[in-house]
């Protein structure tokens, strides 16, 4: 087994003018899961795509399992495998009929891929779907079918593009407990995701990824020292005073804070001294006269690691070619 199961050196991808890798380095060991964390545009998606054979890099190398991504495609197609946001599930076969056809591409026989599939959906729930056509199933039984495809051939390397973009929260936990399954029986993922809270929840390590650069790469613990633990979030009823309440609170915290000038939120790292500087904000804005319309700690998300690390948000790509109307919250100005 190579030390390290994903291997990236320097990798550049350009589409025309869009440089959508300029020179990304990763390290995936064996048996972990790794999480790609980044906005839309970043270069995720380019880089699962390169990484599973689907498109060449235009330099740099990349190796998975111990092949190379470019010279043993052919090889490394067997040991990988890939779901994501644009499932790979045929609408109009059954369950049971898209994960055969799955396994007769693995060349299994036919009882053997039938054994497989009824298997596969067993373990992920989709028993009493497996004789129903795919477009009568909610976003949440298309994704874990979307799963069961990739998992046909027991990959060594899982490759998740987004997996729980777009679902709602029951599926997005039921996805999560998949994924720590597979991860317990030695399966190595490489997850991508928008969300900081997902990468923290299932990622040994995370790299964020902006406009086609790593621009941090960490355990969710050390990331989320760099934000600095814990974010007071803070609205004022009068727009027109979000200036002057900020004055009254960025000070407060250990490093800073920031204005969100779309939603006039005022966020303010806070370390391990929440409550406190909770209490002196309240007493702050109090005293100014500024009337909140709301006021709570919470957990930093994307948003505010991509603050702490680069000093301006998160902004999404030249052109987001998916997920549009899905899209993060935007941060400007
Ligand atoms: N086939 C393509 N043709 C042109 N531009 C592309 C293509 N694929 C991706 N891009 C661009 O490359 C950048 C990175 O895209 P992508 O890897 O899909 O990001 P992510 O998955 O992080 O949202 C974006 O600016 C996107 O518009
Ligand atoms: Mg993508």
């Amino acid at each position: 087994m190579p030390d390290q199961m994903i291997r990236t050196e320097s990798l550049r991808k350009s589409f025309g003018d869009v440089h959508a890798l300029k020179g990304v380095d990763l390290e995936v060991e064996p048996a972990t899961v790794f999480g790609l964390l980044g906005p839309n545009g970043a270069g995720k998606t380019t880089t699962v795509r390169i990484l599973t054979t689907l498109l060449a890099p235009d330099e740099g190398r990349a190796e998975v399992a111990g092949f190379d991504v470019v010279r043993d495609a052919e090889p490394l197609r067997h040991v990988i495998g890939l779901a994501g946001q644009s499932a790979a599930v045929d609408e109009n076969l059954t369950g049971l009929e898209n994960i055969e056809m799955v396994g007769r591409l693995y060349h299994l026989a036919a009882p053997e891929a039938r054994r497989r599939a009824v298997e596969i959906l067993g373990r992920f729930e989709l028993s009493e779907a497996a004789h129903r056509t795919a477009k009568t199933y909610s976003g949440g039984m298309r994704r874990r079918l979307d799963l069961c495809a990739s998992l046909v051939g027991r990959p060594t390397v899982l490759f998740l593009d987004e997996p729980t973009t777009g679902l709602d929260p029951r599926s997005r936990i039921e996805m999560w407990e998949i994924i720590r399954e597979l991860q317990n029986e030695g399966t190595t993922i490489l997850l991508t995701t928008q969300y900081l809270d997902e990468a923290d929840r299932l990622a040994d390590r995370i790299a964020v990824i902006d406009v086609g650069r790593v621009i941090a790469e960490g355990t969710p613990t050390e990331l989320k020292m760099r934000v600095g633990g814990e974010v007071l979030a803070i609205r004022v009823v009068d727009r027109s005073r979000v200036g002057e309440a900020a004055g009254q609170v960025l000070g407060l915290g250990p490093g800073g804070g920031s204005v969100d000038n779309n939603t006039g939120e005022i966020t303010v790292p806070v370390g391990d001294q929440g409550p406190a500087i909770l209490t002196e904000a309240v007493r702050r804005l109090d005293r100014a006269g500024v009337a909140l319309a709301d006021i709570a700690l919470r957990r930093p998300t994307l948003d505010d690691v991509f603050m702490a690390l680069t000093g301006h948000a998160a902004e999404e790509g030249d052109q987001p070619k998916e997920n549009g109307k899905r899209g993060r919250r935007r941060r400007r100005g």
